[in-house]
């Protein structure tokens, strides 16, 4: 279905045409005097270089073709030569008539869709999520719905880090505090228990614990690395530890995303990317890129454009230990085999960016992606406190994404109950989906790459441009249509009709812009364009509603035309807000 902006961007083109200029002129904006048009048209201005002549006369020649047009109510040329227009109802009404009847709303599905791997999540195995891990899952599930909205097959791969420091550090942890235990017994032969000696809550306490130590003892942090290197060649007993780590940490995290409505296709770890290891290193050693640098294995990856130093990547400390870098890059080797993805997206935070350069280059230089085979990163920015430092607790420590969210869900719970006609049991199960919305909207509504203050008030209030605002307006939209039915209403021979007053109008104008959003926020990977999409529409339909009389309207027909605009305007609201991830109550 062709976009609004188009149809009348060929309007244009062909009164171009017919005027004997090139239809390239017809290019349509929106109006920036929105007192004077809703669109206008500069191309008489752009082609009175070429043509040698005064923009008004070409301006003129054009007008004088699109008399009789089924689009424009109004078509002006004003000095020195723009073309202001404005657009009939009729044709509106029409326009989205045919959108409420497209599955995707004007959404125009990929005609090559493309295999797109997403990297996000990136949580640590026996790490509590805490606020940190916010970002990435949110602005990662949300990228990836639209990616799926827009026809591309999307893979969401949580690439769990459970291959690191952190590892040795709770074995080691472990055997200072129960050595007794069999896994730490070299003779022992027999099958290991398959019941974890630990609980996820015993878990949480130790990693902090074995990594506060580390930093104090030297020897502690050596025996720390030697058992995640140990851990690394296999050795029997710490990977049956591993998997009691595993086992007991990848449930908790999954409650944890489940509540944030953030699910991955996959849960690939770091350690996967290991039997591929081997091999990738010997073919960069054997092909020439990979040398030995102070002991290490390295490769270069500068390059002569670069204006700041990149070091080279790392690939087998002098220990023959691989690193993140080295696990990022047999990954790729991994991800090509299995999926054979046309792109890999990696949303993680922007302080990697090194990280991903180094790797990028490194994948591509030695041949582990095809040429067209696209590697990019979305690099995000910091979640502050109101101090402007990183989001912390009261105290000062980081703050778990569990008590985040409770801290959120509270106050929605207060403020529902405050102002509030539904029953106190409905009223935490909607503080909950009302929460999320304050959430996830307060995060996504920010360029990603930008910092942004976690606010709890604000992100909370009914509102400005907030989560809860957005999920009002749709509850209300939804609670005059159930008033309709209640009442006895149909939607029989509903008609939508050209708007009756200029609110109206803009309301549908706003509408029609969904199928350019949401293709365009996909393309440049941001979802904060589809924020910024429904708060509009949000505005422009309140403001409807309150210079409207909607169920009191006495003539039948045009009630049901309102009423049709009010499911739309629903269904698009929506539609947007699961893109986003969220989603709203019946009634709040
Ligand atoms: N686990 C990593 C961290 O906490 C993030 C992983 C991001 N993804 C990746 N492929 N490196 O920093």
């Amino acid at each position: 279905m062709k976009k609004f902006m188009e149809i009348m961007a060929e309007e244009l083109s062909s009164a171009f045409e017919k005027a004997g200029y090139a239809p390239e002129y017809g290019r349509v904006t929106v109006s920036n005097r929105p007192d004077l048009c809703e669109f206008q048209c500069n191309g008489a201005m752009a082609g009175a270089k070429a043509y040698k002549k005064a923009p008004f006369m070409i301006a003129e020649d054009v007008v004088a073709n699109l008399g009789g047009s089924s689009v424009f109510s109004k078509v002006e040329v004003v000095k020195p030569g723009f073309i202001n227009l404005n657009v009939k109802g009729e044709f509106l009404a029409s326009y989205l008539k045919e959108m409420g009847e497209d599955p995707k709303f004007s959404v125009n599905e990929a005609e090559n869709p493309k295999t797109v791997i997403i990297d996000y999540g990136g949580p640590n195995v026996a790490k509590p999520l805490h606020v940190g891990h916010l970002r990435s899952a949110i602005i990662g599930e949300s990228i990836k719905r639209i990616g799926r909205y827009v026809g591309d097959r999307v893979i969401g791969d949580v690439h769990l880090g459970d291959w690191g420091l952190q590892m040795g550090l709770i074995i080691t942890e472990l055997k200072h505090r129960k050595p007794e235990l069999v896994y730490f017994d070299d003779s022992y032969q027999g099958e290991y228990p398959s019941e974890a000696p630990f609980t996820i809550g015993e878990l949480e306490e130790i990693y902090p614990c074995a990594s506060a130590k580390s930093k104090e003892d030297e020897e502690y942090r050596n025996e720390a690395l030697e058992a995640t290197h140990l851990l690394q060649q296999g050795k029997p007993g710490y990977t049956a530890l591993w998997n009691h780590i595993m086992q007991v940490s990848v449930t908790d995290l999954k409650r944890n995303y489940d509540n944030l409505n953030v699910s991955f296709d996959l849960w690939k770890k770091e350690s996967d990317a290991q039997p591929y290891i081997p091999d990738m290193v010997q073919a960069m050693k054997d092909q020439g890129y990979a040398y030995e640098d102070q002991g290490a294995l390295v490769v270069d990856v500068k390059e002569e454009t670069d204006t700041k130093e990149i070091p080279p990547c790392m690939l087998l400390k002098s220990d023959g230990a691989s690193l993140y870098t080295t696990t990022d890059l047999a990954t790729i080797v991994e991800r090509m085999k299995l999926y054979h993805p046309d792109e890999i997206l990696y949303v993680v935070d922007k302080r990697q960016e090194l990280h991903f350069i180094q790797v990028f280059r490194c994948a591509r230089k030695t041949g582990l992606v095809e040429k067209d085979t696209k590697l990019s990163f979305l690099g995000f920015g910091t979640m502050n406190g109101k101090d402007g430092k990183p989001f912390k607790t009261r105290e000062g420590g980081v703050m778990r994404l569990e008590t985040l969210i409770a801290d959120i869900n509270e106050e929605m719970y207060r403020k529902i109950v405050e102002n509030r006609s539904v029953r106190d049991k409905d009223a935490e199960e909607t503080a909950k989906i009302v929460g999320l919305s304050a959430i996830k909207y307060g995060d996504l509504s920010n360029q990603a790459t930008k910092d942004y203050v976690f606010d709890i008030d604000r992100f909370t209030s009914f509102e400005g441009n907030t989560g809860p605002y957005i999920l009002y307006t749709i509850v209300r939209i939804k609670s005059i249509l159930n008033r309709y039915r209640e009442e006895g209403g149909t939607m029989e021979d509903a008609q939508l009709l050209a708007p009756v007053n200029d609110s109206e109008k803009n309301l549908m104008l706003e509408l029609t812009k969904f199928g350019s959003t949401v293709e365009n926020a996909y393309e440049e990977k941001a979802p904060h364009k589809i924020c910024a999409y429904i708060y509009e529409v949000s505005n422009a339909f309140n403001s409807f509603y309150h210079e409207t009389r909607i169920l009191g309207e006495e003539n039948a027909a045009q009630k049901k035309s309102f009423l049709s605009l009010l499911e739309l305007t629903r269904n698009i609201l929506e539609t947007a807000i699961d893109l986003l991830g969220f989603s709203a109550p019946e009634r709040m």
